[in-house]
């Protein structure tokens, strides 16, 4: 599936009320490009450096954004952006600062859909579950080697699953006989153990979350890098983060408000900017979306050329 942006207009209007020019926006989900192919035209000014881990990503836009990448515009890496201090002590980028950010976390839609990444209870494939495919550590380890406690505690506090003790029992037992190798068998055993509680929401979805959170330490590589982020920003840079779940969200509102109450800047939206029902309907993704934005020093409004502005929604 082609994967659609999410609250892109609400992105775009934010990186358009960036009022210092001429600079370098970092793209740290590159992804399929979806938001820098809309940052490079709103921004003529900027050039936009994109990050991903995942190799898929950066070769497809190694082919779609051939033009931008030859004449300057963009520069793609394939690294963690929680590498992203490294960088700054490297000669290029040394002590560097950035008119903004954007983190768009979670998965793509093609990493989601294509069974091989093994991300999917719907597309069978192999238990993997990493967004860096030289990662050694994948899904399939966690299920064959962690100890019953292990993944209690991995269902219940990435996956906020209540009671995961029957499902972690059946796996027990049944890692007596075989190993897990695929997604397929673990999204069928949980079906089994826990039935469909809820119309249209996989039982397995909350397991599925919990493996790939902690696979690619999504959580602890946010929190570990946003405060890097934002003292790499110019004065009246802006740092624009998209969550998809309650733990993320409630990371990046605690990490902002620390960050304004040091005093290096301010938060944009006081209340979380989230897609409006029209947004929802036609990209079921933006459903769970949340954009937090803080932005280095005092605000300034006056927007980059004549951008009209879309209306971003709050809730
Ligand atoms: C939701 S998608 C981004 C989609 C993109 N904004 C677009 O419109 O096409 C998230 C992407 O970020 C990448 N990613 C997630 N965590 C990462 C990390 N810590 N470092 C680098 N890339 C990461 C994933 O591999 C994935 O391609």
């Amino acid at each position: 599936m082609k994967h659609i942006p999410v609250l892109l207009d609400e992105v775009i209007a934010q990186i358009s009320e960036i009022p210092v020019r001429d600079q370098i926006f970092v793209d740290c989900t590159f992804g399929r490009g979806g938001h820098t192919r809309e940052i490079l035209k709103a921004r003529g000014d900027f050039k936009i450096l994109g990050l991903d881990c995942d190799a898929e990503a950066i070769e497809f836009g190694r082919k779609e954004f051939a033009n931008d990448l030859s004449s300057g515009r963009l520069e793609l890496k394939r690294m963690n952006f929680s590498d992203f201090d490294k960088l700054i002590s490297e000669e290029k980028y040394k002590n560097k600062q950035f008119g903004g950010f954007l983190l768009d976390l979670g998965v793509s839609s093609p990493q989601l859909d294509e069974g091989h990444r093994g991300f999917s209870f719907y597309h069978d494939g192999p238990l993997d579950m990493r967004m860096d495919q030289s990662q050694t550590f994948s899904a399939a380890d966690i299920i064959n080697t962690w100890d019953e406690d292990g993944l209690n505690e991995l269902f219940k506090n990435y996956g906020e699953v209540r009671r995961p003790y029957r499902v972690t029992q059946k796996i027990i037992d049944a890692r007596k006989e075989r190993t897990f190798s695929t997604t397929g068998e673990l999204s069928a055993l949980i079906e089994k153990a826990e039935g469909w509680q809820k119309k249209g929401h996989h039982p397995a979805t909350n397991y599925f979350l919990a493996l790939r959170l902690e696979v690619n330490q999504e959580l602890a590589r946010v929190e570990k890098i946003l405060p890097t982020l934002a003292n790499s920003l110019l004065p009246g840079g802006r740092l624009l983060v998209i969550t998809f779940h309650s733990l993320e969200d409630r990371l990046v509102k605690v990490a902002m408000k620390a960050l304004a109450a040091s005093g290096l800047g301010e938060i944009v939206n006081k209340k979380v900017i989230q897609a409006n029902w029209e947004q929802k309907k036609q990209n079921p993704r933006s459903r769970s979306a949340k954009l937090r934005v803080f932005s280095r020093g005092v605000i300034e409004t006056k927007p980059f050329k004549n951008y009209q502005k879309g209306e971003p929604r709050e809730s």
